[in-house]
């Protein structure tokens, strides 16, 4: 790889061992991917703190937490001091709600060093967002700034409607892309690949979170890792808003691979079909009608089967401010059903702003849990006796049942909210 002046002196070891370690596996992995150089980058969303055993274990070695660090972020047994970082760097979700350990089943010890852990990285520099949606409390890159993000829903978003660049990143990787502030230039980062292959057009509204979250759903099934365009000939009766946007991103992401789309007329890459496909034909043009639109939702709900409800978990990608004003709207001045548990996440910075603006109260008055830092798949925690969940979130409603053999029915908003208050499920397609 071509590295500049000041990228050679840090992998000769200028700056310390922990910038030449950090330099080192940027290069090998840089190489690995026939990257030409890389690409300077101010914009790092990856997972710094630790809570793990076995990171644990590292940590009570001599070196401590640079120990720990060294071996996790910087795949090295031999452990160096881990300086500050250069690049602005935010965690994303943990394995636990630090406000609910004994709900998310981490134990006193898991606590004390994901403690520890948070007191160290905020130290190097890390932010603790402790959200997969880094985008909703403060992080919104520019269009064109390159970033080195993981959490496939966020990075969905930071291509394709923020407009930014990122490719999906790893544990090692964003660690030290936030050391030296540097990341592969490849994938994503290069103009010539985010272009559009696929062209979808729709022959249906698309309008309400649970349509795009369907569509979405529909459009990574059928175009895998690949970049589609969406068209709607005769045009979208609403713009999306963000967590329409989100919920689209989220699913497709988890039903295919897909890192970066375009929507005519509505993302910052693509004011004309045209200009998202480059000006080339698109690989293959997919209709989106009715009937693919009922095939997807039936497939979403296959493993839905039970009608009565234990659980009902909202906040997948984690809910904005908008969507938890919207439930304690539906939920207030009733109450949660006996048996069934509402678990609602959220980003720690949205849940002090419904705390100020009362719906935390309303939420927890009907006997929901606001949450923070995880989600049920992460944490892989639902309520006890939980065999039939249910969720407004298309990505949720394909994780649950593979991660937590729990029965997932996928609906509205509403009808979530509705199935919370009844403990049985009685929503369909809208
Ligand atoms: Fe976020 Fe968990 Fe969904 S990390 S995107 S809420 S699976």
């Amino acid at each position: 790889m071509k590295l500049t002046d000041e990228e050679k002196a840090m992998a000769d070891g200028r700056d310390g061992p922990g910038v030449q370690k950090a330099m080192d596996l940027l290069i090998r992995y840089g190489e690995a991917l026939d990257a030409e150089r890389l690409v300077e980058t101010r914009n790092v969303c990856g997972m710094i703190t630790m809570s793990m055993p076995v990171q644990r274990s590292f940590a009570e070695r001599k070196g401590g937490m640079d120990a720990a660090l060294s071996e996790f972020g910087l795949d090295s047994s031999e452990a160096v001091e881990i300086p500050r970082f250069r690049a602005a760097t935010h965690h994303l979700q943990l394995g636990f709600d630090t406000n609910h350990p004994e709900l998310t089943g981490a134990d006193e010890q898991s606590m004390q060093f994901y403690r520890k852990s948070e007191v160290h990285a905020a130290k190097l520099g890390a932010q603790l967002m402790n959200t997969c949606t880094p985008y909703q409390v403060g992080n919104v890159p520019t269009r064109g700034e390159h970033c080195a993000w993981m959490e496939s829903s966020a990075v969905i978003y930071c291509n394709s409607v923020l407009g930014a660049r990122t490719n999906t990143e790893g544990r090692e990787s964003t660690f030290a892309a936030a050391i030296t502030a540097r990341i592969p230039y490849w994938g994503y980062h290069l103009p010539e690949n985010r272009f559009a292959t696929h062209l979808v057009e729709l022959d249906v509204d698309v309008a309400t979170t649970e349509d795009w979250g369907l569509l979405g759903y529909f459009v990574g099934e059928t175009v895998q890792d690949r970049v589609p365009v969406i068209s709607s000939k005769r045009g979208l009766s609403r713009v999306p808003n963000l967590p329409r946007l989100k919920h689209f991103g989220a699913a497709a992401s988890s039903s295919g691979g897909v890192e970066l789309y375009h929507i005519a007329g509505v993302t910052p890459d693509a004011m004309t079909v045209e200009q998202a496909l480059g000006q080339k034909k698109p690989v293959e043009v997919i209709r989106y009608g009715e009937a693919e639109r009922l095939a997807t939702y039936e497939k979403i709900n296959a493993f839905g089967k039970e009608r009565d409800i234990q659980f009902v978990m909202l906040g997948c990608p984690h809910y904005s401010l908008e969507q938890l004003w919207e439930a304690s709207v539906l939920l207030e001045g009733r109450k949660v059903h006996e048996n069934c548990r509402l678990w609602i996440f959220t980003p720690h910075a949205i849940k002090a702003l419904a705390d100020m603006n009362g719906y935390t109260k309303i939420i927890e008055a009907a006997g929901g849990v606001l949450m923070t830092d995880t989600c049920s798949s992460v944490s892989k925690s639902v309520p006890p006796g939980t065999r039939a969940a249910a969720v407004d979130s298309a990505k949720q409603a394909h994780y649950l049942p593979a991660m937590l053999g729990v029965e997932a029915w996928f609906g509205t908003t509403a009808q979530c909210i509705e199935a919370a208050c009844t403990g049985r499920w009685t929503g369909g397609l809208q």
